[in-house]
């Protein structure tokens, strides 16, 4: 180009051009001296999100647990029509008989609108905090409900009985678990072969979801982590206002 055939431009051009290139390399170097640990499965980083545990798995950080301070807000009365949750249970045509596992259940918003779903079936609602189980098993009392089992998981284990499950369900709680891959290999030894696994995540595609973006998932992120756990993608349906509505199975070769 003719600006540049100027001595000025020229210098002012190699300038710029090492300005760029010392600010990559000062961002690489910074990115790595922040490694504080390091293993095939995870990262530990000193500089990350004040919304993350500052652990990275495949390439994302792991969103803070919603502390169960928080349980008004899961049963928010906005949320039928914010995210039409009836819409996602209507979607996947439970049948009477099946074993469904809601993990990271909460105060079980999607466990009790699916429990007279499955009649001569059940419900296992996991959670890892105590208080959330405390909620569920009150309202399980009081509305004399016998189809919903509540289990205390661990952070790398739902403790769920082996081949039991016919379909998972993962409302927005897997962008939060401290241990996914464990979690997702406990989550499909529980699957019975040809079981489902549903995630809900709020689309990290769309920046005009009012949701912090740890809390947010893509679609290529998500199809990436279930398909390192050997779970098979079957179709994501964009029915929902906000969220993804993605499933996956459980080949019948995966034990
Ligand atoms: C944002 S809440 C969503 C609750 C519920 N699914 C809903 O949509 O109303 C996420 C829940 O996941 C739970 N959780 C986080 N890590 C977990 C793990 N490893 N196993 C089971 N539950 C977990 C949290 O305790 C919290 O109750």
């Amino acid at each position: 180009m003719q600006i540049f055939s100027q001595p000025f431009h020229r210098v002012a051009l190699i300038f710029l051009s090492v300005l760029f290139a010392v600010g990559l390399n000062a961002c690489t170097l910074f990115e790595s001296i922040s490694i504080l640990h390091s293993d095939d499965v995870y990262q530990e980083r000193f500089v990350h999100s004040p919304d993350g545990i500052g652990k990275f798995y495949m390439g994302r950080e792991i969103a803070q647990v919603m502390g169960h301070e928080g349980a008004a807000w899961l049963e928010r009365p906005s949320r039928m029509t914010s995210e039409a949750p009836q819409k996602a249970i209507t979607d996947l045509n439970f049948k009477p008989t099946d074993i469904v596992a809601d993990i990271g259940a909460g105060t079980g918003y999607f466990t009790f609108r699916i429990s007279p779903l499955v009649p001569e079936g059940k419900v296992f609602s996991v959670d890892v905090q105590p208080e959330m189980l405390e909620l569920m098993n009150f309202v399980i009392d009081e509305e004399n409900i016998t189809n919903i089992e509540t289990v205390l998981g661990e952070i790398d284990n739902p403790n769920l009985p082996k081949s039991t499950v016919d379909i998972t369900l993962l409302v927005d709680a897997y962008h939060e678990f401290e241990y996914p891959q464990e979690m997702m290999q406990g989550i499909v030894q529980a699957l019975k072969p040809g079981g489902r696994v549903v995630l809900l995540e709020y689309r990290q595609e769309n920046p005009l979801i009012m949701i912090k973006g740890l809390h947010k998932m893509s679609e290529k992120q998500v199809k990436k982590e279930m398909q390192a756990v050997g779970l098979v993608w079957q179709e994501t349906k964009d029915i929902l206002p906000q969220q993804h509505l993605m499933i996956f199975t459980k080949p019948e070769t995966l034990t």
